[in-house]
């Protein structure tokens, strides 16, 4: 492991390729077949909804994760199947449908009521509120047809355990559950735990499921399962103890959706919990609890998800 490691050309090489798995899989052409307009006019929503921006960092760590577990497979002279390379990109490009898909119910008139997202008029602003409904629908439909290939290239089990990590980060125990904790609580003072636990759920589940499926590509320690399960779940935290803090010290033109929704909304953050220094002294204390886990991983190679802890704390937008 004497090589130099560039994260951001390493960054770049992997967006190449979901971007790309990303505009082929969410296609206009999968409609093709259906003697109907509507459905391509959906598609057309998923696209707006997916393509041409978002920073991709769930699919990243599903990179990140994958390549730490399989250069550990191939040290103790373990394969590495194709077929594995093909469905983590897979699991990168699921994660992050489910993600877009959460966006676009975040920002409806029922949930945050935003018009701005990633520099674009929301879905339902663009494409009225029933389109943005299906579209999400849809996306997160699409997510769990990515995981199970036709082909039997992939071994029924390995396809199960990435549906189930999957299924679980974004339903009532992960994402959803953490949503509706977060309606709830417009207006309230949280104590931290419950502030704490709202945060794990709607955001911090699908950035440890995104480590998880990385890992669940290829055949990774118990070791090494067990310190990625702590790392995800201190990014996961960090993630959207950032997302509060940008909320409040970054413009709308940088963040590409509206500025200081949070404050005006009422939603208690850890910006309003505890103020700004404490937020970001807490996000530094995650961040060195992620790369402890990872020093505990015995994984011979973890430079690109250390990289990405830090990108991930250190973000502008
Ligand atoms: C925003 O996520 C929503 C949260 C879960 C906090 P990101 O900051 O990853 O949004 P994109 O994908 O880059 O637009
Ligand atoms: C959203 O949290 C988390 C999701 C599950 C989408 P926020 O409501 O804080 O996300 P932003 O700030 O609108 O991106
Ligand atoms: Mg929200
Ligand atoms: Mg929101
Ligand atoms: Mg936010």
């Amino acid at each position: 492991m004497t090589d130099h490691f560039d994260l951001n050309h390493w960054c770049t090489l992997q967006l190449q390729r979901v971007e790309q798995a990303l505009d082929n899989w969410v296609s206009v052409a999968a409609t093709a077949d259906l003697d109907h307009s509507a459905p391509a006019e959906l598609m057309v929503a998923m696209r707006y909804a997916v393509l041409d921006g978002g920073k991709r960092l769930r699919p990243l760590l599903v990179m990140a994760a994958f390549e730490a577990v399989t250069q550990a497979m191939r040290q103790a002279r373990l394969p590495v199947a194709a077929a594995d390379e093909a469905l983590a990109l897979r699991a990168a490009c699921a994660v992050e449908l489910i993600h877009a898909y959460s966006l676009v119910h975040d920002d409806m008139p029922c949930m945050d009521n935003d018009v701005l997202r990633r520099g674009k008029p929301t879905v339902h602003v663009e494409f009225g509120s029933a389109s943005a409904l299906l579209a999400g629908d849809a996306l997160q439909a699409l997510a769990f047809e990515l995981l199970t290939p036709e082909d039997a290239s992939v071994p029924a089990a390995r396809q199960a355990r990435l549906c189930r990590l999957l299924a679980r980060s974004a339903g009532c125990a992960g994402m959803a559950g953490g949503q509706a904790i977060d309606l709830a609580s417009v207006g309230r003072a949280l104590t931290e735990d419950q502030l704490r636990q709202m945060h794990q759920l709607k955001t911090g589940a699908l950035l440890q499921a995104s480590v998880l499926m990385g890992a669940a590509c290829g055949d990774a320690t118990a070791q090494a399962l067990q310190a990625l399960q702590a790392y995800g779940a201190a990014m996961g935290l960090a993630f959207q103890v950032v997302d509060d803090m940008l909320d409040v010290t970054a413009d709308t033109a940088t963040l590409g959706k509206t500025a200081g929704k949070d404050q005006a909304q009422d939603k208690p953050t850890y910006v309003s919990l505890m103020g700004l220094a404490s937020a970001r002294r807490y996000a530094q204390t995650l961040y060195d609890e992620a790369l402890a886990a990872l020093a505990a991983s015995g994984l011979p190679d973890t430079r690109a998800l250390q990289g990405l802890a830090s990108l991930l704390v250190q973000r502008s937008s």
